[in-house]
C-alpha cells in the first residue's frame, strides 16, 4: 500500500483542514485534495481508509469523488496540464496551443500517457482570460501562453524536473489593473473598522452600510446591510461568515485580483461581519484554480494574527474571537451558489439545497451563516472606514458606488476595471480600447448578450446589472462558438440534480450541435427557444435558470447568425439513434439491415 495511506498522516498535504481534525467528516474534500494532489488518483485504499477512519460509507465518499472535476479514481498523469476553455483562452488560440502540446509529447488530449508522465485535458475558465490562454499544470496557473511556452513545458515535462523548479516567470500572474476609482484609490488602514466598531457599536456599522446601500457584488444583489442583519438576528449557538471566492463564472476575475492584492481589506471586511453577528470562525472558500493564492493567503492571516487582527481577543476586546480558514474547492462552478458551497464546505457534493430556510438563517453546520463575495466584504470594510456618504458620492441614486470589471476579449487593454454604477457600456468600452464590436457578454455565462444597440445603456442594479465580467466579441467572430461554447459549459456544470437543469442542457448542447454543423431547421430554433423558458421557470436553482440565457439572447438579438446556418428542410433528428447501435453492432460483429433503424432519429 501507498506509503501515503499508511503513514501517521496521510494528509500532510492537506493545508486547509476546518474543524476537529482527521476525524471530521467535513474535512473529507480537503482530504481528498491532498490525497489527489500527491498521489494523482484518489485509490481504493484511501477510500476504504477515510470510510473506516470518518465513518462514511464508500458509497458517499465514491459520489464526492465523481462531483468533483479535479479528483479522479484513475491515474492522472505526474504532470496534469488542464487547459483554460473559456471562450476567450479559445479566441486566443488556446486548442492550437494544447494540440501542439499533445503532440509534443505524443498523449492524446484526454488521456494519460502510457508511462503516467503525463495527461492533457480542457478544463473551464480559470479566472485569466485578461492574459490568456492559460492552463493549470498540477493546479499551479501558467498564463500567457505562446507555441514557445508550450515547447518549454513540454521540455520540463520530459527531463521529469519538479514543477518547484520550473521558471517562476512560467507561474507569474499579472495585476493589471487599467482604473481605479473610488474604492480602489482610497487608503485603506488595518483595523480602522474594527475600531469604529469597537467605539460606535453594531448599531452604527449597519447604519452606514445600510445608508451606502451597499448590495452584495456576487451578482444577485442582496442587501448586505439586511443580510448581516437578519443573521445577528437570529439566536444560535454559533454564526458563520463565509466569503464565496469561488468565481467560477466565465470571463470574470476580479476577485482573483482582490484576493492577490487586497487581502488585508477582505479579512478586515469579513472580521468586521464576525464582530456584528457574532461569530468565532470564518472560511474563505478558494477556487480549486486558485490554488496559487493559498500560501500568500496563509501569510495574510498569519500577520494579522500577529497584528491582533485576527484570533482571540481581537484589538485587546476581552470575547472579540474570530479566526479564518481557507478550505480549497475542487473545480465545480456550481460550489458558487451560495448553498452548494456550504454542502462543500462541510464536505459533500456541491448540490444546491432546497430553500428557504437560507444560508442566513440556517447555513453551515445548520447555523446562521453571511456568505458573501470578496468584493462585497471588501467594500464594507472600505464604507466602515471612510463613511456612507463617502461611498454615495459616486453612482447612482439606486446603486451607488462603484463596481470592479474583469474586462476580456477583444479589446487593447484587457484587466481590472472600477467604474462607478451608471457608467454607460460605450463609455467601457472606450475605456478598454475596443472597436468595432458585435457584442458583449456581460455577468460571464450566465450573464446577457448585449447588441450594438444597447451600448447606451448603463452598468447599474436599475438596468444591467452584473457580477462582474464583461467579454468582447469584435465583427470578425463567430458569436455562435460564444454561445455554443457557453452552452457546453452548463452541461458539464449542471450539478444534475433536477430534471429540468440536467436534461436541459444536455438538450440544448445537442440542438445547438445540430446548428453549429448546419443541420438545424427553424423548428430546432423553436425547440431552443421553448426549452430554454421552461429551463428558466422550473429548474432549481440559479444556473438552470441562466443556462439558456446565451442561446435565448442569441436568438432574439442576433437571428440572423443562426438563421445563416439553418438547413432547409423543417425537421432534422438531434439524435441519430442507428448511429448510436454503431458500437453493438461492431461488437456483435453483426451489419445486416436487421442490426440497423430506419429513421430513428429522435
Ligand atoms: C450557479 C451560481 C454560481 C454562483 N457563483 C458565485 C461566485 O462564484 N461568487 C459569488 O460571490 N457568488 C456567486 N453566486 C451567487 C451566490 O449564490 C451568492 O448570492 C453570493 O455569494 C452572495 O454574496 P453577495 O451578497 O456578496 O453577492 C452564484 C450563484 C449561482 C446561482
Ligand atoms: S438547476 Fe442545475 S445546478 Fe441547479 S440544482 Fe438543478 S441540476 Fe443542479
Amino acid at each position: 500500500m501507498d506509503s501515503k495511506m499508511t503513514g501517521d498522516n496521510p494528509y500532510q498535504n492537506t493545508q486547509a483542514m476546518h474543524g476537529s481534525g482527521e476525524q471530521d467528516p467535513f474535512n473529507l474534500l480537503q482530504i481528498l485534495i491532498g490525497i489527489q494532489q500527491s498521489s494523482h488518483y484518489i485509490p481504493e485504499e484511501a477510500i476504504q481508509h477515510l470510510a473506516e477512519s470518518l465513518g462514511l460509507s464508500r458509497t458517499f465518499i465514491l459520489g464526492v469523488i465523481e462531483f468533483y472535476s479535479f479528483l479522479h479514481r484513475s491515474h492522472r498523469g505526474d504532470y496534469e496540464v488542464l487547459f483554460s476553455d473559456n471562450i476567450t483562452d479559445q479566441m486566443q488560440g488556446s486548442r492550437l496551443l494544447a494540440e501542439r502540446l499533445a503532440s509534443r509529447l505524443s498523449v492524446k488530449i484526454g488521456q494519460t500517457r502510457d508511462d503516467q508522465r503525463v495527461s492533457i485535458d480542457y478544463t473551464s475558465c480559470t479566472g485569466m482570460s485578461d492574459q490568456g490562454p492559460a492552463a493549470l499544470v498540477n493546479g499551479r496557473t501558467v498564463i500567457g501562453l505562446t507555441p514557445e511556452r508550450i515547447d518549454q513545458i513540454a521540455a520540463l515535462v520530459e527531463q521529469a524536473v519538479p514543477l518547484a523548479e520550473w521558471p517562476a516567470d512560467l507561474f507569474l500572474v499579472h495585476d493589471r489593473v487599467e482604473r481605479r476609482d473610488l474604492v480602489l484609490s482610497a487608503d485603506y488602514t488595518p483595523g480602522a473598522a474594527l475600531r469604529r466598531h469597537q467605539t460606535e457599536g453594531t448599531a452604527v456599522i449597519l447604519d452606514q452600510l445600510s445608508q451606502a446601500g451597499l448590495r452584495g457584488c456576487g451578482g444577485a444583489g442582496f442587501n448586505t446591510a439586511q443580510k448581516w442583519q437578519i443573521c445577528a438576528d437570529t439566536t444560535a449557538a454559533e454564526h458563520y461568515v463565509v466569503c464565496n471566492a469561488d468565481e467560477g463564472e466565465p470571463g470574470t476575475f476580479k476577485d482573483r485580483y482582490l484576493l492577490q492584492a487586497e487581502a488585508d481589506r477582505l479579512c478586515e471586511g469579513m472580521t468586521l461581519c464576525a464582530a456584528v453577528i457574532g461569530a468565532r470562525q470564518g472560511f474563505i472558500y478558494l477556487r480549486g484554480e486558485y490554488r496559487y493564492l493559498l500560501e500568500p493567503l496563509q501569510r495574510t492571516l498569519q500577520q494579522r494574527r500577529e497584528q491582533g487582527l485576527l484570533g482571540p481577543n481581537i484589538l485587546g476586546q476581552e470575547g472579540f474571537d474570530f479566526d479564518i480558514h481557507i478550505h480549497l474547492g475542487a473545480g465545480a462552478y456550481i460550489c458558487g451558489e451560495e448553498s452548494a458551497l456550504i454542502e462543500s464546505l462541510e464536505g459533500r457534493r456541491g448540490i444546491p439545497r432546497i430553500r428557504p430556510p437560507f444560508p442566513v438563517t440556517r447555513g453551515y453546520r445548520d447555523m446562521p451563516t453571511v456568505v458573501n463575495n470578496v468584493e462585497t466584504f471588501i467594500n464594507a470594510a472600505m464604507i466602515t472606514q471612510h463613511g456612507a456618504e463617502w461611498f454615495c458620492s459616486v453612482g447612482t441614486a439606486k446603486s451607488p458606488g462603484t463596481k470592479l470589471l474583469s474586462i476580456s476579449g477583444d479589446c487593447d487593454q484587457p484587466g481590472i476595471y472600477e467604474f462607478p454604477f451608471g457608467t454607460s457600456i460605450n463609455d467601457i468600452l472606450a475605456a478598454c480600447g475596443a472597436h468595432h464590436t458585435q457584442a458583449v457578454q456581460i455577468g460571464g455565462a450566465a450573464g446577457r448578450l448585449i447588441a450594438p444597440n444597447e451600448f447606451d445603456r448603463v452598468l447599474a442594479f436599475e438596468d444591467h446589472a452584473t457580477g462582474g465580467s464583461f467579454m468582447v466579441f469584435n465583427q470578425g467572430r463567430e458569436l455562435l462558438n460564444a454561445i455554443d461554447n457557453f452552452t457546453r459549459f452548463f452541461r458539464h456544470e449542471s450539478c444534475g440534480f433536477c430534471t429540468p437543469c440536467r436534461v436541459g442542457t444536455s438538450m440544448l448542447t445537442k440542438q445547438m450541435k445540430k446548428v453549429m454543423v448546419g443541420h438545424a431547421t427553424i423548428r430546432d430554433l423553436d425547440e431552443l427557444s421553448t426549452l430554454g423558458n421552461l429551463m428558466q421557470q422550473t429548474s432549481q436553482c440559479g444556473l438552470g435558470h441562466t443556462a439558456a440565457n446565451p442561446i435565448l439572447d442569441g436568438l432574439e438579438k442576433f437571428p440572423g447568425i443562426f438563421q445563416a446556418r439553418l438547413r432547409s428542410t423543417s425537421f432534422e433528428p438531434a439524435f441519430d439513434l442507428d448511429a448510436s447501435l454503431e458500437e453493438a453492432r461492431n461488437l456483435t460483429g453483426r451489419n445486416d439491415p436487421g442490426a440497423h433503424v430506419k429513421g430513428g432519429g429522435v
